[in-house]
């Protein structure tokens, strides 16, 4: 597919008189912009009353738009039941862990697995599809809106109860195989059918772990059916060149983006690096960069941006303004990472409704101000050389695991306090960001012989058949890092009993863990070793400021030779990070999360033996704060520039990459600025 929509933005007609449809369509068009998402909040305004289907004003605004140069985006409306059908049909309300019904008034107000609201929805996609097949400025489709927000509680009504079971008869065939796999035996869990099986509501006392992971498993399924429901109609009634999408949240886990993705062209992300929603500032340079790559790893393509922070975000209360210049470097933040298209989220300020202070494009007053002004610089820059890199992703040498799974059972028992799977694959991301490295998320399942070195954190529920995969990829060649709790269970969630920790992996790691100490909230010193690698050995190095946090594992070596030790506890001395060779590889396990310190120096040692360079070459040199950021193809390859800081900072660029966007005289980026260059790849 050609993509000829670079810039665009998330667009609401239905929230202003028609009269203003028309300014905003020629300040639009003025801006550059060549796309508009509309319709995924707006059910009542295309089904006020049951059956009674109103697309023209949809119509006459994609016509409006369309005659401006600008296409359409249709949002299926899925997210937002009108109060008509919930009055109608309370049931339809989605129900708490606490068995309490959540109230119309928000939106996500609506059970999934729910047969009457199904059907709602297959009318309505119907409909919609049916109306704007054929309009020449439809391009394409988003199938809800964020699957997973506002249903961090999923669903517990008793259809999805009756879904679940369904769901877990298909697994487990009968009920004894649910006993033994959810270890029922305990507290006399045991169920003598299917039926007895509730979703896991809230109890007087405690649950059953297995239980919690197989209903994330059956949610997960349970929203790719919806979503399936909504996207096989489309597929159905459009031409095929609509393409389908859906604006999923970086590394949000209620839904497999994975397995979501199976049924999209393209997946989008909405970005927000302004962190008021998680009580700071902004979120960092590295957490942005992580949470993009990990939208390119769920499908390792290029991805679009369905909302991109425009303005200042807030609900009730409001994150900082961005800074002169950083709207757009968080767009070519999203450029630099992979997305071929940048949809800003939103075209004005809301004046009414919860989300009054998500500021847009426009102030309240509609009048064009700073945050326009920066776009359509931006967009002048920018959108004539995009061109160019559409479909180029990043040759990355290292990758890092991310599994939803994991990350269900560490939510389910966190083992210690603060231990949490996303945190953990920041920290990794962070200390080869920090060193221009660049990264892939990966799938558990991914062909690894590509990557020199791979990192799986938190491997925490294993399969022999994985573990053998692994050891595969060391024995012929590759770099592995596992950590802190690898190996403890099964993929049932029930604990490993046939060989010490960790478990099947301990031939390949050569270590036993021996004890391990939940530190919790305290920190424990460690000290990485000279000669480290299994060269020298044994030597004890400089005295560092280097600690460990949340857990502490102590192993003991049966083949491996230690990196780091505790200087701390009455395992003072004892291992905290070991190598072994194995094969032609080396495998890497890491006791604790290292401290940040930590972290850089072992990141040093992994990439130095990996011989993974960073992914700047050599004659680019860029002062800390500056990120560098690259994508390629086989015959040309971009660096991004990125200066996330309030200072100018210095670069070096060789002569012969030309600047092709931003500025940068090769000597210094501008606070908060950018530059593309483009080298010119011989073969
Ligand atoms: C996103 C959502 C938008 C809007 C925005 C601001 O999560 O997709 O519809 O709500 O946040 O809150
Ligand atoms: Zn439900």
């Amino acid at each position: 597919m050609k993509n000829n929509f670079k810039f665009g933005v998330d667009y609401y007609p239905e929230h202003w008189p028609e009269e203003r449809w028309e300014i905003d369509a020629f300040l639009m068009e003025e801006l550059g912009l060549k796309v508009v998402r509309m319709a995924e909040f707006s059910w009542h305004k295309m089904e006020p009353s049951e059956g009674s289907y109103q697309f023209d004003w949809l119509e006459k605004a994609v016509n409006l738009l369309g005659k401006h140069g600008i296409s359409t985006v249709l949002g299926t409306p899925s997210a937002a039941p009108p109060a008509w059908m919930v009055r109608k049909h309370p049931e339809i309300l989605p129900e708490g862990p606490d068995g309490i019904k959540r109230g119309f008034g928000g939106r996500h107000h609506d059970c999934q697995s729910n047969e009457i609201y199904r059907d709602y929805i297959k009318k309505m996609v119907t409909q919609m599809a049916q109306r704007f097949k054929n309009n020449p400025y439809v391009v394409g489709w988003q199938i809800d809106n964020e699957f997973g927000n506002s249903h961090y509680d999923l669903c517990m009504c008793d259809s999805c109860a009756k879904s679940f079971r369904v769901w877990l008869k298909k697994k487990y065939e009968n009920v004894d195989n649910l006993n033994r796999d959810w270890g029922t035996c305990f507290w006399s869990q045991e169920y003598n059918d299917f039926s007895e099986v509730e979703p896991p509501r809230k109890t007087a006392c405690g649950a059953n772990s297995s239980q919690l992971l197989d209903w994330k498993r059956f949610h997960s399924d349970l929203i790719c059916e919806f979503s399936a429901l909504q996207s096989n109609i489309i597929r159905e009634i459009c031409p095929k060149e609509h393409f389908i999408t859906h604006n999923c949240m970086g590394f949000s886990d209620v839904v497999s983006y994975y397995d979501l993705s199976k049924q999209l062209d393209f997946v989008s992300h909405d970005l927000y690096p302004g962190g008021y929603w998680r009580g700071i500032d902004t979120i960092t340079p590295a957490e942005i960069g992580a949470e993009l790559d990990g939208i390119r790893g769920i499908t390792g393509k290029p991805y679009w941006i369905m909302e991109q922070q425009s303005s200042i975000t807030g609900w009730e209360t409001m994150g900082r303004a961005p800074k002169p210049g950083q709207i757009p470097l968080w767009a070519v933040d999203s450029i630099a990472h992979g997305a071929d298209t940048v949809v800003f989220f939103r075209w004005r300020s809301c004046s009414v409704g919860t989300e009054q202070y998500w500021h847009g494009i426009l102030p309240h007053s509609g009048i064009p101000s700073r945050a326009y002004e920066e776009i359509k610089g931006l967009i002048e820059d920018m959108a004539p050389v995009m061109e160019e890199f559409e479909g180029s992703v990043p040759k990355s040498k290292v990758a890092i695991v991310r599994s939803y799974e994991q990350g269900w059972a560490m939510e389910v028992q966190p083992n210690a306090a603060k231990v949490d799977y996303y945190s953990q694959l920041n920290a990794y991301y962070k200390a080869l960001f920090d060193k221009k490295i660049s990264v892939d998320f990966v799938p558990e399942t991914a062909d690894l012989s590509r990557y020199k070195l791979v990192i799986v954190p938190l491997w925490y529920l294993s399969s022999d058949e994985t573990a053998k995969r692994y050891e595969d990829y060391v024995k012929n060649g590759g770099h592995i890092v596992f950590t802190m709790r690898a190996g403890v269970k099964d993929e049932r969630n029930i604990c490993n009993t046939e060989d010490p920790l960790p478990g099947n992996l301990s031939e390949l790691l050569g270590i036993n863990v021996v004890e391990y100490d939940p530190l919790n909230a305290n920190k424990i010193k460690v000290e990485i070793l000279n000669g480290t690698c299994g060269k020298s050995g044994g030597e004890e190095a400089k005295a560092v400021e280097n600690f460990g946090s949340k857990w502490a594992d102590v192993l003991s070596l049966k083949g491996a030779e230690p990196i780091a030790v505790y200087k701390d506890e009455w395992y003072s001395g004892e291992a905290a990070v070991s190598v072994n060779d194995f094969g032609k590889g080396k495998a890497y396990y890491v006791g604790t999360e290292p401290s940040e310190g930590l972290m850089a120096e072992l990141a040093e040692i992994w990439t130095r033996e990996a011989s993974v360079n960073t992914s700047v070459s050599c004659g680019i040199k860029a002062e800390k704060g500056l990120e560098v950021a690259v994508r390629e193809t086989d015959k040309k390859r971009w660096y991004f520039f990125l200066n996330h800081t309030g200072e100018t900072k210095a670069v070096t660029v060789p002569p012969e990459l030309d600047l092709i966007a931003g500025a940068c005289d090769g000597i210094e980026v501008m606070p908060y600025g950018y530059a593309v260059f483009e080298e010119e790849l011989s073969d």
